[in-house]
C-alpha cells in the first residue's frame, strides 16, 4: 500500500505543511526524512496557527504515528520548546517515534554554522545558523552524536565525546576562535537531552516496515527543497542534507519498492531564503506584490525570501530528479489582482546569447543566464472561494493547465489560501480509510 512522498519542487517554503496536513487526514504514519529545525511549517487549524521545526505537522492529529527518521538531525532543545508548546495548547497528540540513528545538533555546530558563515563575508551561504551544516559535516566525518548514544553507558558515550573533542577542538579554537568542546558539560547536556528524548526513541524503520506491509498509508515529509538538495541544488548555496526524493528513501530507512507516489509542491511564483543565483528574481512592483501578498517572511529565521516568477526550466529539472507523478501549486491566490502574469520557460545566455531549457550543473553558468517568458493576462476578484478547478478564472486554468504541459507534470492539488479548506482536489493521491473519494473537484 502506497508510501507518498510529498517533496519540495523548488527553493523550499512551497507550502509543503499545508499539502501535508491535508493528505495526513487519511495516513496513518507521517515520516520527517532530513534536515533538521532549518525548516519551518505553518499550519493553520481552525484559525488558530501552529509553528514547527521538527515534529512533523501531522502531531495535531492524535490518531497518527509522527516519526522523525534516521535522516535527520535534532536540537534537542527545540524538540522540547515544540513539545511544550503543544502541551500548553492542550493538543491531544499523536504517537511521536524518534530514530536512534539521527544525528544531534549540539551547541558546538551551532557556534560553528555561525562562525563559518561570518568568515565568508560576502560570499557567505546565507544559512540558518541552526548548526544544520556542521551536523552533517560530523555525520559524514564519523564523528556525530546520534540521539541512540544518548541511550549508551556513561563510560562509552563519555569515551565517544572524547574523540570527538580531541578531533574537533583544534579546528574550533585554531581556526574560528571558538572555544574548545568540553567533554564534562557535553555529558552533562546528554544527561538533559535523554531525558526530553528517551520517551520517544525507538526503532523507526521497524515501525515503517510493518507499517507498508500492513497496508498502512505513510506519507514522508520532505523539507526545503529540491534546488537546495546537497547533490542536486544550487551547490555551493544548498542545505546539506537530501531534500529529494531519494533522500525520502535513505532517510526514512524505506526501500524504493514501497513508494507509490511522489507528489511536488511548487507556489505559483518562486521564492528563495539566502543567496545564490536566483534567475527570475523580481526587484519591481510584482515582485513587492507577491511579498506583500504573499507574506514572504521566513519561518525560521524571519528574513524577507527573495521573489521571482514561476521557473518552469528549474521545475522541469525538479521533475525529472524526484521522479514527479503529480504537482500540488500552493499560492494561486497570491496572483489575485494581478494584471500580468509570467511563467520563465527557457533562459538566455547573457554572454553566449545561447537559449537553453535545460538546468545548468554550475552556479557560475546560471548566473550569467536571464529567463525567457511566456506571459498571460490575469485576473479580478479573488480564487479563495473556489473549489473547483473548472470554476477557476480562465486565465488562471489557462496559466495552469500551461505550467503542467511544460513540466509534463500533472496537477494534483491547487491550494488557493492558507485554510484546509481553500483547496481543490484534482486528484485522490490517497485512497481513502473506508475507500471512498474524498475528490472534491
Ligand atoms: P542551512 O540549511 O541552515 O545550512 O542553510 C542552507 C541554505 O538553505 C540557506 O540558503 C537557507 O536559507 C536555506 N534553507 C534552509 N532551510 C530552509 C527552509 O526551510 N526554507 C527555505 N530555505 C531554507
Amino acid at each position: 500500500m502506497p508510501a507518498v512522498i510529498i517533496v519540495g519542487a523548488q527553493w523550499g517554503d512551497e507550502g509543503k505543511a499545508k499539502v501535508i496536513d491535508l493528505l495526513a487526514e487519511r495516513d496513518h504514519y507521517i515520516v520527517r526524512y532530513q534536515g533538521g529545525c532549518n525548516a519551518g511549517h505553518t499550519v493553520v487549524r481552525d484559525g488558530e496557527t501552529f509553528k514547527f521545526h521538527l515534529i512533523p505537522s501531522g502531531i495535531l492529529y492524535s490518531d497518527k504515528t509522527c516519526i522523525i527518521g534516521p535522516g535527520t538531525v535534532i536540537s534537542p532543545e527545540v524538540l522540547e520548546a515544540e513539545l511544550q508548546n503543544l502541551a500548553e495548547k492542550k493538543i491531544a497528540m499523536g504517537r511521536l517515534c524518534i530514530s536512534p540513528r539521527a544525528h544531534l545538533t549540539l551547541p558546538y555546530h551551532i557556534a560553528l554554522d555561525g562562525a563559518k558563515e561570518d568568515s565568508l563575508g560576502e560570499g557567505k551561504i546565507g544559512t540558518t545558523r541552526r548548526g544544520i551544516g556542521p551536523t552533517y559535516e560530523d555525520k559524514v566525518g564519523r564523528i556525530g552524536l546520534r540521539v541512540g548514544d544518548l541511550l549508551l553507558s556513561e563510560e562509552i558515550l563519555r569515551s565517544r565525546i572524547q574523540v570527538i573533542a580531541d578531533q574537533k577542538n583544534p579546528v574550533l579554537t585554531k581556526a574560528f576562535q571558538l572555544p574548545p568542546i568540553d567533554v564534562e558539560a557535553i555529558m552533562s547536556l546528554c544527561e538533559q537531552y535523554r531525558r526530553i528524548m528517551a520517551p520517544f526513541i525507538t526503532d523507526t524503520d521497524e515501525i515503517l516496515a510493518q507499517a507498508v506491509e500492513q497496508g498502512e498509508n505513510v506519507l514522508l515529509e520532505g523539507a526545503q527543497g529540491t534546488m537546495l538538495d546537497l547533490d542536486h541544488g544550487t551547490y555551493p548555496f544548498v542545505t546539506s542534507s537530501n531534500p529529494t526524493a531519494g533522500g525520502a528513501c535513505t532517510g526514512s530507512g524505506l526501500g524504493p519498492k514501497a513508494i507509490s507516489r511522489v507528489i511536488g509542491v511548487a507556489k505559483a511564483y518562486t521564492t528563495r531564503v539566502g543567496s545564490g543565483p536566483f534567475p527570475t528574481e523580481l526587484f519591481d512592483q510584482a515582485g513587492s506584490h507577491l511579498a506583500t501578498v504573499g507574506a514572504e517572511f521566513g519561518t525560521t529565521t524571519g528574513r524577507a525570501r527573495r521573489c521571482g516568477w514561476f521557473d518552469a526550466v528549474a521545475m522541469k529539472y525538479s521533475a525529472r530528479i524526484n521522479g514527479l507523478d503529480g504537482l500540488a501549486i500552493t499560492k494561486l491566490d497570491v496572483f489575485d489582482g494581478l494584471e500580468e502574469l509570467r511563467l520563465c520557460t527557457g533562459y538566455r545566455n547573457k554572454q553566449t546569447d545561447e537559449v537553453v531549457h535545460s538546468f545548468p550543473s554550475h552556479i557560475e553558468v546560471l548566473e550569467h543566464m536571464e529567463p525567457i517568458y511566456e506571459s498571460f493576462p490575469g485576473w479580478q476578484g479573488s480564487v479563495r472561494d473556489v473549489r473547483k478547478f473548472a470554476d477557476l478564472p480562465i486565465e488562471a486554468q489557462n496559466f495552469l493547465n500551461r505550467l503542467s504541459q511544460i513540466i509534463n507534470v500533472p496537477l494534483s492539488i491547487i491550494s488557493v489560501g492558507p485554510e484546509r479548506d481553500q483547496t481543490i482536489l484534482i486528484e485522490d493521491i490517497l485512497p481513502s480509510p473506508k475507500g471512498t473519494s474524498c475528490l472534491v473537484s
